[in-house]
């Protein structure tokens, strides 16, 4: 929901990659282009993937990785869109699937009731995404309406350098 300062609030959802530890430059792209930043991470990413003090101070707000206790407030407004940056394997799995079972998922399987727009920056390694069951997931979620960046593996290229992780372009397939 657009926040009362005009601005849309984005959601950026981070699994455990380890490109993660780079989700500042996401964060920081996004309040540019006058995004409202959330930040909500998985269990595992929570536990040393990412600077989580620096991504605290950087959106103002608590990360949320669990669910809130009935009765307390809801800590964010509803998304104007949604990012999930890194994506795991793990994760694109169950949210193809709708196992909702951390708030992370919970949240990208509730984003295509909401009907607001999403896109997904997937690191996963080559011998991993050949698995049947995420390409089965990738198509599922793509005709969900889902925005895929193109695939990033995470591993270094000929020259042995790690290609660039696009992350400002979740922004662009925001539209
Ligand atoms: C150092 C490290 C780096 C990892 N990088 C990746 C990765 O790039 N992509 C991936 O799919 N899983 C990666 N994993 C495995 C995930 O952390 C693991 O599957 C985890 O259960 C994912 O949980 P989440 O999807 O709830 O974040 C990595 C694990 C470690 C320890």
């Amino acid at each position: 929901m657009t926040e009362p300062d005009g601005k849309p609030f984005l959601y950026v959802v981070v699994c455990a990659a380890g490109i993660a530890a780079d989700v500042g430059r996401l964060i920081t792209a996004a309040q540019e282009r006058d995004w409202e930043v959330g930040v909500i991470a998985t269990p595992v990413a929570m536990n040393g993937f990412f600077d989580t003090a620096a991504v605290e101070a950087r959106t103002g707000r608590r990360i949320r990785s669990a669910w809130r206790s009935p009765g307390d407030p809801r800590p964010f407004p509803p998304p104007d869109a949604v990012v999930v940056a890194p994506a795991t394997f793990n994760t694109v799995n169950k949210w193809a699937a709708g196992l909702a079972d951390t708030l992370a998922v919970a949240t990208l399987c509730e984003t295509y009731g909401l009907g607001v727009p999403v896109a997904a920056l997937p690191c996963v390694a080559d011998a991993l995404a050949a698995h049947p069951a995420y390409q089965d997931s990738l198509i599922r979620l793509r005709a969900m309406g889902v925005r895929f960046s193109e695939p990033y593996s995470g591993e270094p290229g000929e020259d042995g350098a790690r290609p660039e992780f696009g992350w400002e372009r979740a922004l662009d397939l925001l539209g």
